[in-house]
């Protein structure tokens, strides 16, 4: 973990968060690199989860909700962890994770008794700040959705089994964050709500599960360090009927990267009680209504991403020195080309790989950098998993040829300048 902490604050993937100013803890930003890569699996996912189907509607809805919502999806009352103060250090645990529950681990003074902690971040809509003006920040985007279920309905008129997918901010107090990005405060969500008839929900739960389960595989998460694992009664969300976790094997340990839960028909009866508004599903050919059961898919983007940079991170040996790749499959890299010029003093050179590198940026992601020798640039491309080297040398500005090198195989390869872009593009398709 201390590696890819380290490779991801040195090669612009994730800094600390307001660092200058000591930093607030728990708090990430993605450079350059890491938001390349984030984008790059959101859009996988949307491409996959809305794009590629006819039965689910992309969304973006806003964090800002009625504070009714949350009282409707049970949060204001439910959504609780247990809390145990230090008396001495003030410091404030998870009771959950207590070995001893009267002892502090951290200075062994006398804990508080567990008490109840809301996770939801609570402020203040507009200038006053009272009780009336309270709102929270969303934690989780699935709200949203339900609440467009009529707007949805009427907009589009969608039969049975449909569903809503959105991507977007989620905000909870945790008690306990940690493990670099994969338990912070602010985070992102990619959440499908589909909606079924409940008779179906059983096998639409293990479709979805199966489904999901495959999207990490195929995108190149080696099969070994992924698992299902059942929620036992005792662990289920106050809304949920049944869930199955997408665990990946992180460095501490198996830990969740998605949950595909059951939430039954929880949602839409209790926003329709609270909303007073219809939100059963009408059957036109059974002429039937009732409220329909939701299969939920919820995966972290952070978290995945996370998980994506640790099962790419590989180290090598190459003639007596350690070589460190990022091996993400094509689809997720965040550069698929760099442009080398072999020396940077030549302006003809210089000139030639920052027109190329122009060109390509046309078509994919390509980046252009002339700020160390070409041995320190490989290895800089290998570090952040760049696919293609291209190297313009001084043979270039004769033969109208560049070498192009693989981050896989580190063969090299002569190709022509006016057909060097349809040679990648064929790579990467
Ligand atoms: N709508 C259902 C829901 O929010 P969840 O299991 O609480 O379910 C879904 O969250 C996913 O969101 C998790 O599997 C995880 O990937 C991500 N997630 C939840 N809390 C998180 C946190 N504090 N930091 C980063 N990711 C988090």
């Amino acid at each position: 973990m201390d590696k890819i902490v380290s490779l991801c604050k040195r090669r612009g993937f994730i800094f600390q968060g307001s660092e200058i100013y000591g930093g607030l803890a728990n708090t990430w930003d993605y450079g350059p690199y890491g938001v390349e890569l984030k984008n790059n699996l959101k859009k996988a996912w949307w491409k996959t989860n809305v794009q590629e189907r006819n039965d689910i509607l992309g969304m973006d809805c806003a964090i800002l909700m009625h504070p009714k919502v949350w009282e409707a999806s049970g949060h204001v009352h439910n959504f609780f962890d247990m809390k145990s103060d230090c008396m001495n250090c003030k410091k404030r645990f998870k009771s959950a994770d207590l070995k001893d529950d009267a002892k502090c681990p951290e200075c062994g003074g006398q804990l508080t008794g567990a008490r109840p902690f809301n996770l939801m971040f609570k402020t203040y809509q507009g200038p006053v700040e009272e009780s009336g003006n309270e709102i929270y920040l969303r934690p989780e985007t699935a709200q949203g959705m339900f609440v467009n279920f009529a707007n949805i309905q009427d907009a589009r008129h969608p039969k049975l089994p449909f569903g809503m997918a959105q991507i977007g901010k989620s905000f909870r107090n945790e008690i306990t964050p940690g493990n670099f990005t994969f338990r912070t405060r602010e985070f992102e969500q990619m959440e499908i709500e589909y909606f079924v008839n409940p008779k179906d929900a059983e096998r639409a739960l293990g479709e979805w599960i199966d489904s999901r389960f495959n999207w990490y595989l195929g995108l190149g998460i080696k099969p070994e360090n992924l698992r299902k694992r059942q929620h036992g009664k005792d662990e289920l969300a106050h809304y949920a009927h049944a869930c199955m976790d997408v665990e990946y094997n992180f460095p501490f340990g198996w830990a969740e990267l998605e949950g595909v839960a059951n939430r039954a028909d929880f949602d839409l009866k209790q926003h329709a009680q609270y909303s007073s508004k219809e939100l059963q599903y009408f059957d036109d050919t059974t002429k039937e209504k009732f409220y329909p059961y939701i299969i939920e898919p919820s995966g972290g983007v952070d978290r995945a991403v996370l998980a994506f940079l640790i099962d790419a991170y590989h180290e090598e040996k190459v003639k007596e020195e350690t070589r460190v790749v990022l091996k993400f499959n094509k689809e997720l890299c965040p550069v698929k080309a760099a442009v080398l010029p072999l020396l940077r003093n030549r302006p003809e050179i210089v000139e030639l790989a920052k027109n190329i590198s122009a060109d390509l940026k046309k078509s994919f992601t390509a980046v252009y950098d002339d700020t160390g020798s070409i041995g320190k640039l490989y290895r800089r491309q290998d570090e952040v998993g760049t696919l293609y080297c291209v190297t313009v040398d001084v043979q270039t500005l004769e033969d109208k040829q560049v070498t192009v090198r693989s981050r896989d195989t580190m063969l090299q390869e002569r190709i022509s300048i006016d057909q060097l872009k349809q040679y990648l593009i064929n790579k990467l398709s």
